[in-house]
Formats: structure tokens, C-alpha cells, sequence
């Protein structure tokens, strides 16, 4: 059969998660899948145990969780910082940094997982990597765990009956399970639905949401192009739409919006209407900003269906469906742990997804019961996910999203506090880089955390992206061609442009007047050439892997613009190919307006 039982008993797997609840069936997998090791270093291990040899298992178990909180762990004036085994700590300038920032050593299991699972990014020569919103890079051993499990057994199509798909079908449902443990999302009142990504589980609600001529759709100016695609459904059924204002630095006004919801529901109008629709970004994949979920209590007391974009949010932070009882919840897992691409999922209350189907446009193979050909009855699958799941869902992939998870949990409480860190140390070293004229040579545009962590668990209150411009000595922006082209060079990947996300990139470039005279047809080269500039941003964002190295690197790429003779030379060698039509589409702002 290929799916036979383990030869080892569990205790003998070396990196399996004692946390983990295994069905029946999956123990019958001949490797099933099994949690990341990373080796924790001694001063953040928590007594658990008398045994002198504690399992790998219970290394991981010992991990550090948001729950920890207030513990001795967290005092930072205990934490020795040597302990950090990274090739910056025998920089003077990681030394300031430390001293500076004490409490970024309890992260120090992040330095483990760059230094044992993220081992590409210090090869000699390799990219710094700063373009975590774009997409977070996977721990080595969850793509060579994949590999193996792969190997050893035999999946088929969900859709049978036969051992090999019931293997699939049991690790689908351990998959799905994963994510509402993950998300801290009653199974009761949610279920998932896997998708191919977070536009496509958007796209999922925004198909079928009955919107009719009474109906609103809310959704904020700082959104990804994804959701501003709603509003083509809402505008097709004669609904309104209505855009909550950005901030100068982007992001929604909390009081504004609940202003908006309350006059909203005391209208007569709004209680005869139909179903509406209210839509917020986690966090801008620009401005950085995040939005308080709590207003979705107060769309919910309006009477209004709610879906969250946490596309960007979940990568690090804590998302607890619990506290936030969203409708739905878009998400794209390599955006969170970076393998595997093309698995998205919408995490949906049953409720609200029963509405849903009521309405959705059109079944396939997968989402049916009873098919009446020739003729109109439709008979939906009984499972109410699998309504929405078009076709076969990505059985080979499932696994390692259970995986992915398992690794990324125990180390989700850290990232605010570390990102958090790097984030000001890095925006105020940008900021201090000048020309010899004495012009500031960066511009940061995004927001910055506005207050700093002290312990693992907090949460920040923005992001870790930085979204900037780099100014020549007359203060004039430079190109983002060839910021891009620079980049390059000094091998640095991080993104130019407007990162799909008009509304955030108009704000923060104060180009507002130009959305408003966009006209039918109008192209970005049009755009652009009325600004005369290249419009867009560029992006530094900091994730999962990143560390002080990283955060140094770019810090000493902006003082390469900001020397003279050096950022001349570049300029001419920029002209030179760009005069010959030899730059490469990396050198290119390479993002979709
Ligand atoms: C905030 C936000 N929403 C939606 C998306 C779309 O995600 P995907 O391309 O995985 O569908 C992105 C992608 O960067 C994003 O940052």
C-alpha cells in the first residue's frame, strides 16, 4: 500500500512536536509530517523537566510562548547576549545595538533558525534578503521534511476513496485544523477553505456576497489592489462604495470609523438595506500601518458581514479569532513561513459561509453533490468548505502547511519585539545619513513603531516594512530605477514601486490629485511622465529571517548613495546601459502600480 506504518516509535522522532494532536489515521502515515527542531539556547530554556536528556521534542516544547509573559525570561538585564550565534555579534556596531536594544536578545531562538535553517542568506556572497512582504523564506528542513514525506507516500486526488486519498483527505483536514488553531478560531464557528492565495480567497467572498442596490461595500484607501477588486462585484449589482480616507502616513482613523459605522447604523436606510460589506487591512503592504481589528465589533454591531485582509498582519502577528470574530480572514502562507507559494485559505465563520453559498456564481468538480446534465438542478456538497473548493485542492501542499505552522508558532511572539527593534534601529540610522550638503540622504515615508517592546508576547502597533525615498544632494528623489539598479549590485533584494496598492502609494507620495484626474484608459508611463518621475516607493521589509546583519547591510547601502563620488560612478555606469538599452528587468521599478 506505501502508507505503512512508522518503523520508529514516536518518542524516536527526533523532531517531532509532543504539542501535536495526531489522528488515528495519520499514525498510520509512514512519516508523518514532524514539527522543525530548533535548538534553543540554554538561558531561554524553562525547567520542564528532571531528566538530565530532555527529547528533542521537549526542546521545542520548551519554547518560549506569548503565555510566558512576565516570566524571568523576559527581564532583558538577565539575558546574556553573547549567547547569540550570529556573525554580527562580533561587530562594535551589533554591540551598540544591543546596548541599545537589551531586550532583543530573547529572541535569540530567531538567530538559531537563521543560523541552523535559514543557512543560505550567510553563504558567502549570498542576497541580503529585505522583501519579507513579497514573500517570507522557508526553514531548509520544512522543504527537506516536504521532500521526504513525499517520497515515502503515496497521495492521490482527495476526491476517491481509495487508501492513498484517504492519506491526503486525513492530512487536508490536519492542515485545516492547523490553521483555525493557529488563528485561535473556535471550530464550531470557522472552517477554511484552502485557496490558491490570498487574492483568491478575497475573490471567493467577493463573488458570492449577495451585493444588491441597497448594498454598501467599506473598504479603506489603503488596501491592496486585491481589495479594491471587490468593488467590481458591489459596482455589477448597482451597490454603493464607500472608501474609508487615509491618513497622511497612511492607515484608516480608528474614530473616523467608528464615526462612519455609528451614523451608518442609526440610518433608517441601513437597516432596510441589503447585505453590506466592510473590508479592512491587517497592515498596509506600504504605509506599515495596522489597523485595530477591534472595529470589526463595531461593523459587526452595524449590522454589516466582515472580511479582514490579514495577508500582510499574519506573517508577525498574533491573530486570535476568539477576540476578533471576524466573517472571514484572507491569508497566503508563503507570505508567513515562504513555502510552500500557491496556498492561500479563507478562514470563514460557517455562518457566513452558508450565505455565501447561496449565492455563488457557478459550481465545478469538487463543490457538488447532485448535477442534474442536461438540465438546472444543482445539488452543493454537504461539507461546507468544499463548496468553495474548486476543482482538487492542493493535496501534495497540505502537509507542509501543518508544518509551516508548527514552526512558525512557538516563534510568532518574538518577531514584534525583534522586528520592532531592528525597524527603529534602522530608521534612525537612515535618517542620520546625510550628504556632505548637509540634505538628508533618506526619506522615510511609512510608519515607524511608536513605542518600543520590552517583551516577548507585545504587540507593535505597525509593522516592519519601510517604505522611503532616496534624495540626491539638491534634494531631488533619485530614480527608483536606479535605487533598483544599485541594489542589485550590492545584492540587495528589496522592492521599488507601488506594491499594488495605489491608495497607500498616492498618499504617502502626496499624489492624491492625480488619482483624482486619473481619466478612462490612463497608463503609469502616462502617469509618470505627468510627474515627471517615476512614481512609487522603495520598500525595505524586515520578517521572519532578518537580523542585524540585514538591517547593517542596508544601512551601509545608503551611505553608498550618499557618498558622492561613489553614487556618481553608479550613475554613469545607470545611464550608460540604460543609454544602450542593457538593463535587465531588475533594474526596472518591476512593480505593478
Ligand atoms: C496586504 C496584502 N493583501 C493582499 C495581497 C495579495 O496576496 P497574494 O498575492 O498572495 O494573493 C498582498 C500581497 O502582497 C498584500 O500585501
Amino acid at each position: 500500500m506505501g502508507n505503512t506504518s512508522s518503523t520508529l516509535p514516536p518518542d524516536h522522532h527526533p523532531f517531532q512536536h509532543p504539542r501535536r494532536l495526531r489522528s488515528e489515521a495519520l499514525k498510520t502515515s509512514s512519516r508523518t509530517p514532524r514539527s522543525l527542531r530548533l535548538k534553543i539556547p540554554a538561558f531561554l530554556h524553562r525547567p520542564t523537566s528532571t531528566r538530565t536528556h530532555p527529547s528533542a521534542s521537549e526542546e521545542l516544547h520548551s519554547e518560549r510562548s506569548s503565555s510566558d509573559v512576565g516570566s524571568p525570561y523576559d527581564d532583558a538585564s538577565n539575558v546574556d547576549t553573547s549567547s547569540i550565534e550570529t556573525r554580527a555579534s562580533i561587530s562594535p556596531d551589533y554591540e551598540r545595538f544591543l546596548a541599545a536594544f537589551p531586550e532583543y536578545a530573547l529572541t535569540a531562538s530567531l538567530d538559531i533558525l537563521r543560523s541552523t535553517e535559514l543557512t543560505r542568506l550567510d553563504k558567502p556572497e549570498s542576497e541580503t534578503y529585505v522583501d519579507y512582504m513579497g514573500g517570507s523564506l522557508f526553514p531548509e528542513r520544512l522543504v527537506k521534511w516536504h521532500s521526504g514525506f513525499l517520497q515515502d507516500n503515496i497521495l492521490g486526488n482527495t476526491h476517491s476513496i481509495s487508501s492513498s486519498s484517504q492519506l491526503s483527505a486525513r492530512h487536508a483536514s490536519e492542515a485545516r485544523k492547523a490553521v483555525l488553531d493557529f488563528f485561535d478560531a473556535p471550530a464550531d464557528q470557522y472552517t477554511v477553505v484552502f485557496t490558491s492565495s490570498t487574492t483568491a480567497a478575497i475573490k471567493l467572498v467577493a463573488e458570492s456576497f449577495p451585493f444588491g442596490s441597497t448594498s454598501s461595500l467599506i473598504l479603506p484607501a489603503d488596501a491592496h489592489n486585491s481589495v479594491h477588486g471587490i468593488r467590481c462585484f458591489a459596482k455589477h449589482n448597482g451597490s454603493q462604495i464607500h472608501y474609508l480616507p487615509t491618513l497622511p502616513r497612511g492607515g484608516v482613523l480608528p474614530d473616523e470609523v467608528m464615526r462612519f459605522l455609528e451614523s451608518r447604523s442609526s440610518s433608517e436606510q441601513a437597516l432596510d438595506a441589503a447585505p453590506s460589506l466592510f473590508v479592512l487591512t491587517g497592515q498596509s503592504n506600504i504605509s506599515n500601518s495596522k489597523t485595530p481589528l477591534s472595529l470589526f465589533k463595531n461593523a459587526k454591531e452595524s449590522g454589516l458581514y466582515t472580511l479582514l485582509d490579514a495577508a500582510a498582519l499574519a506573517p508577525t502577528s498574533i491573530i486570535s479569532l476568539q477576540k476578533t470574530p471576524v466573517d472571514a480572514v484572507a491569508i497566503s502562507f508563503y507570505k508567513m513561513f515562504g513555502y510552500p507559494t500557491g496556498v492561500g485559505a479563507l478562514i470563514v465563520r460557517k455562518d457566513f459561509l452558508e450565505l455565501l453559498s447561496k449565492n455563488r456564481p457557478w459550481f465545478a468538480g469538487g463543490t457538488v453533490d447532485v448535477v442534474q446534465v442536461p438540465g438546472s438542478i444543482v445539488s452543493l456538497a454537504e461539507e461546507l468548505h468544499e463548496r468553495f473548493e474548486d476543482g482538487t485542492i492542493n493535496y501534495l501542499a497540505l502537509p507542509a502547511i501543518t508544518e509551516g505552522l508548527q514552526t512558525l508558532k512557538p516563534l510568532l511572539p518574538m518577531l514584534p519585539l525583534r522586528l520592532s527593534s531592528l525597524t527603529l534601529w534602522l530608521v534612525k540610522a537612515l535618517e542620520d545619513i546625510k550628504h556632505p550638503s548637509g540634505v538628508p540622504c533618506v526619506q522615510i515615508l511609512s510608519r515607524t513603531p511608536s513605542s518600543r517592546l520590552t517583551k516577548i508576547g507585545e504587540q507593535s502597533d505597525v509593522g516592519s516594512v519601510i517604505s522611503l525615498l532616496f534624495h540626491d544632494p539638491q534634494g531631488n528623489i533619485l530614480p527608483l530605477s536606479f535605487i533598483s539598479y544599485c541594489a542589485f549590485k550590492h545584492r540587495i533584494s528589496l522592492r521599488t514601486g507601488c506594491m499594488c496598492n495605489p491608495g497607500g502609494a498616492a498618499t504617502l507620495l502626496g499624489i492624491n490629485s492625480y488619482m483624482d484626474a486619473l481619466t478612462e484608459g490612463a497608463t503609469l508611463r502616462e502617469l509618470e511622465s505627468h510627474a515627471g518621475r517615476e512614481l512609487g516607493v522603495v520598500r525595505i521589509s524586515l520578517g521572519l529571517g532578518s537580523n542585524f546583519n540585514d538591517v547593517q547591510r542596508v544601512i551601509q547601502f545608503a551611505e553608498f548613495i550618499s557618498d558622492e563620488f561613489e553614487r556618481q560612478k553608479a550613475w554613469t555606469d545607470w545611464m550608460n546601459l540604460r543609454d544602450r538599452e542593457e538593463l535587465g528587468p531588475c533594474c526596472n521599478t518591476a512593480s505593478r502600480a
